[in-house]
């Protein structure tokens, strides 16, 4: 690679009540906002093709927890990939974003064990962010996430973003 090609983030989510939708533009904002060019895209997760994943040099995941594991479409999307990505992604890092009402570990859990299957490296440790929703229709209803935490995950892709132009990642 030419000095002159930029890194590429790319930011990978789902989200039904808006929650993680939010940390992902918060990310996708903090790696725009660092100071060497790095192409940053951020896409929903069915809409990301085999190229988008190939071609990036980092990614960010975010996704709730539905039902004590990952949400069904970000799921679908490590489904559909998986196999076309296989041994071509070895090495380029990862950070993860996982929204939940109390828990949020099973889809922490059940998505680090796949992209160790893509033998992705882990560059910051999966945060969790817990909205606290308890009755159905808090838990259906749109989602505001705290300043704090999309500050977060403004940080981390600021970070992510300077690491790749850095070389670190
Ligand atoms: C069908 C369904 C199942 C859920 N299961 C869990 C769960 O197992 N554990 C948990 O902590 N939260 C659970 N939640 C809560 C969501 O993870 C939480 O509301 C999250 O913020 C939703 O993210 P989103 O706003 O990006 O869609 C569930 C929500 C729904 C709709």
């Amino acid at each position: 690679m030419s000095d002159s090609t930029p890194r590429r983030l790319l930011i990978i989510w789902w989200s039904r009540t808006g929650a993680s939708r939010q940390l992902a533009l918060a990310c996708r904002a903090g790696a725009a906002s660092a100071a060497a060019p790095v192409q940053v895209r951020c896409l929903r997760c069915d809409r990301v093709r085999a190229a988008d994943l190939l071609q990036a040099d980092a990614y960010v995941f975010v996704a709730p927890e539905n039902l004590g594991s990952l949400a069904g479409m970000m799921k679908a999307f490590f489904d559909r990939l998986y196999y076309d990505a296989l041994d071509q992604l070895a090495g380029r890092a990862y950070a993860a974003l996982i929204t939940a009402g109390s828990d949020g570990e099973g889809a922490q859990r059940q998505l680090e064990r796949i992209v160790t299957g893509w033998r992705l490296r882990q560059a910051a440790a999966t945060r969790i962010v817990r909205l606290a929703a308890q009755t159905p229709q808090a838990i259906l209803a749109p989602k505001q996430v705290p300043a704090q935490e999309r500050l977060a995950a403004r940080e981390l892709g600021l970070a992510l973003a300077e690491g790749l132009a850095q070389g670190i990642f």
